[in-house]
């Protein structure tokens, strides 16, 4: 049997400029990742909700596709339906402010080298995920394992009523060098936060009802700019980079 699993504690009820010093940056620093539930104002989480579900009976979702691994059909690894969201268009208010919430609690935690050398300076959109309930989920993997320029992801889970014994779709995530596993049950309103590098090897286990996730990934500057020099071709919306929205005073 493996020892006590050592996880992050209960998110304590906090300002955003507290919350990323005393909890999301001890968290990440400590663990490599850090739980927040209840991140969004009740009607706003409501609002992503009902705008994540208008998308899916709009047709916007596409089959998730892979960076590399061209051999084997992408649905065998990820059984998700994406659609990528910048967040102002019609339909997707809601989805913007999540992502500025985002932006904001990220770039606290990184501020002052409080995360270590990281320098933050962009994202990529953000990647509305949808598990269609058929047994698929995502196989273990890196989300950055080589270097891309992706230092940190921050995913919002929508599951109401989500009971993991009847609909599966946890995420676990097996920190390297660790002999631990940290079960994520992809709760609504919870946001999660994690390094995307080796560090943090993950799956999603199969699902069997509805699985709604929001995942942005954030991008290291140098790092970003090395995998620029060294790659020298897009790859994919994973690859394209916006500006993070810039934090004035409390939102
Ligand atoms: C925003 C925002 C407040 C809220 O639009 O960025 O934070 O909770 N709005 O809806
Ligand atoms: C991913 C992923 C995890 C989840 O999309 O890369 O690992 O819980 N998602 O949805
Ligand atoms: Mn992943």
């Amino acid at each position: 049997a493996l020892a006590a699993p050592a996880l992050p504690p209960a998110a304590p009820d906090w300002s955003v400029e507290r919350m990323a010093h005393h909890y999301i940056v001890p968290c990440l620093r400590h663990y490599g990742i850090c739980v927040r539930d209840s991140f969004l104002r009740a009607e706003l989480a409501e609002r992503v909700l009902q705008e994540v579900g208008a998308l899916g009976h709009s047709g916007r979702f596409r089959g998730g596709q892979l960076v590399c691994q061209r051999a084997i059909p992408s649905h065998s690894i990820r059984g998700d339906q994406i659609a990528w969201v910048e967040g102002h268009e019609p339909g997707c208010q809601g989805i913007g402010a999540l992502m500025r919430h985002m932006d904001q609690a990220v770039m606290l935690s990184a501020m002052n080298g409080q995360l270590g050398d990281y320098t933050i300076n962009g994202r990529t959109k953000a990647m509305v995920a949808c598990y269609p309930g058929n047994g698929t989920g995502y196989v273990r993997h890196v989300d950055n394992p080589n270097g891309d320029g992706r230092c940190i992801t921050c995913i919002y889970y929508l599951n109401k009523n989500w009971d993991i014994q009847v609909h599966g779709g946890l995420l676990q995530i097996y920190p390297e060098g660790r002999a631990v596993v940290a079960n994520i049950e992809p709760l609504f309103n919870r946001l999660l936060i994690f390094w995307s590098d080796r560090r943090n090897p993950h799956e999603v286990k199969p699902a069997y009802a509805t699985r709604y996730a929001i995942t942005v990934w954030y991008f290291d500057a140098k790092e970003r700019a090395d995998a620029k020099e060294k790659y020298k071709l897009a790859i994919g919306q994973k690859g394209i980079q916006v500006p993070v929205t810039q934090h004035n005073s409390q939102s």
